[in-house]
């Protein structure tokens, strides 16, 4: 990093889990970051209201911009005026489920949000180190152990859009010499996950139950194997990807595999009940197609930046229902005690 001013970061999706976590991250490294948001009728930056700094304040150095991936005359006006060494790009309709219900949409913001940045970049004549978001679920139906070589079989509209991403930040990197990497992350979470996935979505319930103010959970494919990580780890790598002297592909994952069962039985028996008498199954949580198993390789990164994971699942979910718990306002371990001997 230059002496005389900071390196300055877009983050598109600042406002998500991992734009929360990745814009911590680097204001700690000192950097000037902007993030991008969407407009709202609703507040939508709980996420990085600890890290909000009033425009005003002297030095302050994360800046937010209202843009949208649909709209590309934005993006070319912001990447022209911000000058960007690297560019994060974390937006997306990010839930593989919703993207069944909204293909279209999902395939906009998913799949051409990334060319209208990719464009912008080249329309402001600007050359910043890029990241995009990929995403294991492109690897779909070909079976586990997943890593950079295996082919993709995607399994929802979500999956699809991603892969028309990541080859197309492969082709600019190819065709315009950019600086562009696909970090292809498998699953990863941490209390900031969205509430409709299905970690946190069982976290929760687990919390609430345990509480008394739930009785049932309804869940969908019990059977599904994923490797879940913990996301502060994840955006490290991320970073890492961007300061090597190489632009390459990554996958990110812990390589290990636990069913959504399991994840089930971690999170309830960290409050001492079974989760077997709470959980039951509705077919609208259900995808047309699913993606069976997901177990990364990450020997690249390992080998390459240096990367691994320290969190495993079964510590994960335990982090997750700890903070469910705590957001609850109860006095965690005292309370759950008198209400599992309930
Ligand atoms: P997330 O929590 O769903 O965050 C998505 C972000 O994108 C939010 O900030 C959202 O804004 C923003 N966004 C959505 N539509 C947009 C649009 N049209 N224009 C601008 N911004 C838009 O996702 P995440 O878990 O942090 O994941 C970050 C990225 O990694 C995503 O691209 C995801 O697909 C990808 N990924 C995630 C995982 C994982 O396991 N978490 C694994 C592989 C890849 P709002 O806050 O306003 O909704
Ligand atoms: N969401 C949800 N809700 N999933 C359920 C449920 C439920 O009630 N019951 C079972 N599942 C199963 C899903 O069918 C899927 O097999 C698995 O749990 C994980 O679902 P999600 O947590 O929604 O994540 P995902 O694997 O579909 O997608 C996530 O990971 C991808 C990386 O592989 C998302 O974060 C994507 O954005 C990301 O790219």
């Amino acid at each position: 990093m230059s002496n005389l001013s900071p390196k300055r970061a877009i983050i598109t999706g600042i406002t998500g889990q991992d734009g929360s976590y990745l814009a911590e991250l680097l204001l700690s490294k000192g950097y000037e970051v902007h993030g991008f948001i969407r407009r709202s009728s609703s507040f939508n930056t709980g996420r990085i209201d600890h890290v909000y700094q009033e425009p005003h304040a002297p030095n302050h150095n994360l800046i937010l911009h209202f843009a949208d991936l649909t709209d590309a005359s934005r993006l070319v006006t912001l990447l022209n005026e911000i000058q960007p060494d690297e560019v994060y790009n974390l937006a997306a309709q990010s839930h593989v489920r919703v993207s069944f219900d909204e293909p279209e949409y999902t395939g906009d913001v998913t799949g051409l949000g990334t060319i209208r940045l990719l464009e912008a970049i080249r329309a402001a004549g600007v050359s910043p180190r890029f990241y995009q978001a990929s995403s294991s679920e492109m690897f779909g139906a070909t079976p586990p152990p997943q890593n950079e070589e295996t082919p993709f079989y995607p399994r929802s509209p979500y999956g699809v859009a991603k892969v028309y991403s990541y080859w197309i930040t492969r082709n600019y990197r190819e065709a315009y010499g950019l600086f562009a990497v696909n970090g292809i992350l498998f699953n990863h979470e941490s209390p900031r996950r969205g509430g409709t996935f299905v970690t946190r979505k069982i976290t929760r319930a687990v919390a609430r139950i345990a509480a008394g103010q739930q009785s049932e959970l309804y869940m969908g494919n019990l059977d599904a194997v994923r490797d879940w990580g913990y996301a502060p780890e994840y955006v490290e790598a991320m970073w890492r990807m961007l300061q090597h002297d190489e632009p390459t592909d990554y996958v990110v994952a812990t390589g290990t595999a636990y069913s959504v069962r399991d994840f089930l039985q971690f999170s309830f028996e960290h409050v001492g009940l079974d989760w077997e008498k709470f959980v039951k199954f509705d077919e609208r949580y259900l995808r047309p197609t699913e993606v069976d198993s997901l177990i990364g390789d990450a020997s690249k990164a390992k080998d390459k930046l240096g990367w691994t994971p320290k969190i495993l699942t079964p510590r994960l979910a335990q982090i997750m229902v700890d903070a469910d718990v705590a957001a609850l306002g109860v006095e965690g371990s005292r309370f759950i005690d008198s209400v599992v001997t309930a």
